[in-house]
């Protein structure tokens, strides 16, 4: 038997932009304790869960959280205290209740997340587990294929590509803690070849680098270079995957590629991924489409869909119903799991089992803003997704996932496995 709920605390804190967000504390009746912070995202959807802002231009630009705060402390800290700390589900549909918005825009999704997580992990110290353990139904021991963003461009680098995240993934690596390595000589590589070509190494906000002047393909050519010179094959060893959130180059149906001063129909662009499908060796394409942009998307699918994982972002933003409604439309072949798209763990559980009932992968996912919080670590094994997208390997908030992965692997010992390219296609085996 778990112990009941004692207390639940929230603070303000910074994330990896300098922008506030909130942590939250839970305390059980029993003494044991957890901590998490939520993150926060630049390219958002349209249709994520609502994250709560002060909107008080004095404090921090108006992104303070204090609302968000008083809402955990006055709203769901009375409802939530006395529940069991293993009553997830319990707890999580007591706050939406308590929310009653399909958004949950009145309390925010970023203190009820914060409240969920915290007693996820309040509830596996009390059971003395690792939380990939505590959340897992049977015994974990998949490790996942990283999907290292090593190229930032669109919002999360002003002046780089239009294309938001070129990213690379060690497919043919034998263990995760080897694949990260190969990963991180591909970033050295990557950083030397653009300091050779008197190009600037600073970093975007993943930690990858953000070259100016650079076209789209022409970044593309320069990560096939980087994972060469690095020793490693492409494709067989290092596969290429993307983000290029295109929800944020769409307008009125069209798509504007300002670095290449074109504008492409949604036509054009499935004939875009298709060309690059044949250049480059690309596993994985992230919101190849826009949010809303279903026709793309089901066309995209029906022509690439049984060559590259397909990851909805935007289109699904975690969202069980909206997963539904694009596995009825074929639409793709993989989602992308963000807690705070959503706002509780229970959901986030629930929108990767639908997709895996489909035979969908799930790529779970950190955010631009992080903290070093590594929540995303554990439930990646704990679900056994075996994909994991956190940025480049470096930055703290970025490392901090890493590292608690090759923790992870090292506490399993000759029990782990690593998911491998075998991660990408189980849904087309
Ligand atoms: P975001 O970007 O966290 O800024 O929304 C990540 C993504 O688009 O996958
Ligand atoms: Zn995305």
């Amino acid at each position: 038997m778990t112990s009941n709920i004692a207390s639940v605390r929230a603070r303000e804190i910074l994330d990896s932009r300098a922008n506030p967000t909130i942590t939250v504390e839970v305390a059980l009746e029993s003494g044991a304790g957890g901590a998490t912070a939520v993150p926060s995202g630049a390219s958002t959807g349209a249709l994520e869960a609502v994250e709560l802002r002060d909107g008080d231009a004095k404090r921090y630009r108006g992104k303070g959280v204090l609302k968000a705060i008083a809402n955990v402390h006055d709203t769901i800290a009375p409802k939530v205290v006395g529940m069991p700390g293993d009553a997830q589900r319990k707890v999580d549909q007591a706050m939406i209740d308590l929310d009653g918005t399909p958004d949950k825009g009145r309390l925010g999704a970023n203190a009820i997340l914060g409240v969920s997580v915290a007693v996820a992990r309040a509830a596996a110290a009390e059971a003395g587990k690792p939380l990939y353990r505590y959340l897992a139904d049977g015994e974990p021991t998949l490790l996942p294929l990283p999907l290292l963003n090593i190229l930032n461009g669109g919002k999360h680098a002003e002046g780089s590509t239009d294309f938001q995240e070129f990213m690379i993934a060690p497919v043919g690596a034998p263990t995760f803690a080897e694949g990260l390595r190969w990963s991180v000589e591909v970033y050295h590589a990557l950083e030397r070849i653009l300091h050779e070509g008197g190009r600037p190494t600073t970093l975007g906000d993943e930690g990858g680098f953000a070259p100016p002047g650079l076209a789209n393909d022409g970044a593309m050519d320069l990560v096939v270079q980087a994972i060469t010179a690095a020793g490693y094959a492409p494709g067989d060893q290092i596969a290429i995957a993307l983000d290029p959130a295109t929800s944020e180059l769409e307008s009125n149906g069209k798509y504007e590629l300002t670095r290449e001063g074109s504008t492409l129909t949604a036509d054009e662009l499935v004939d875009l991924w298709a060309d690059w499908c044949r250049r480059y060796p690309i596993a994985s394409l992230e919101d190849g489409m826009a949010e809303e942009d279903w026709d793309g998307w089901r066309s995209l699918n029906a022509r690439l869909g049984d060559r590259m994982q397909l990851v909805g972002d935007d289109i699904f933003v975690t969202n069980v119903e909206r997963i539904r409604e694009g596995i009825r439309q074929e639409a793709a072949n993989s989602v992308l799991i963000k807690l705070n798209q959503i706002g509780t763990l229970t959901e986030t559980l629930d929108a990767i089992a639908e997709a895996s009932r489909a035979g969908w992968t799930s790529v779970i996912s950190h955010r631009s803003g992080e903290t070093e919080d590594t929540t995303i670590a554990d439930l990646v094994v704990a679900t056994g997704a075996g994909l994991i997208k956190t940025g480049a390997p470096a930055r703290g908030e970025r490392t901090a996932k890493y590292n608690r992965l090759l923790a992870i692997e090292a506490e399993l010992g000759d029990r782990a496995r690593y998911a491998g390219g075998s991660a990408l296609v189980q849904s087309r085996a």
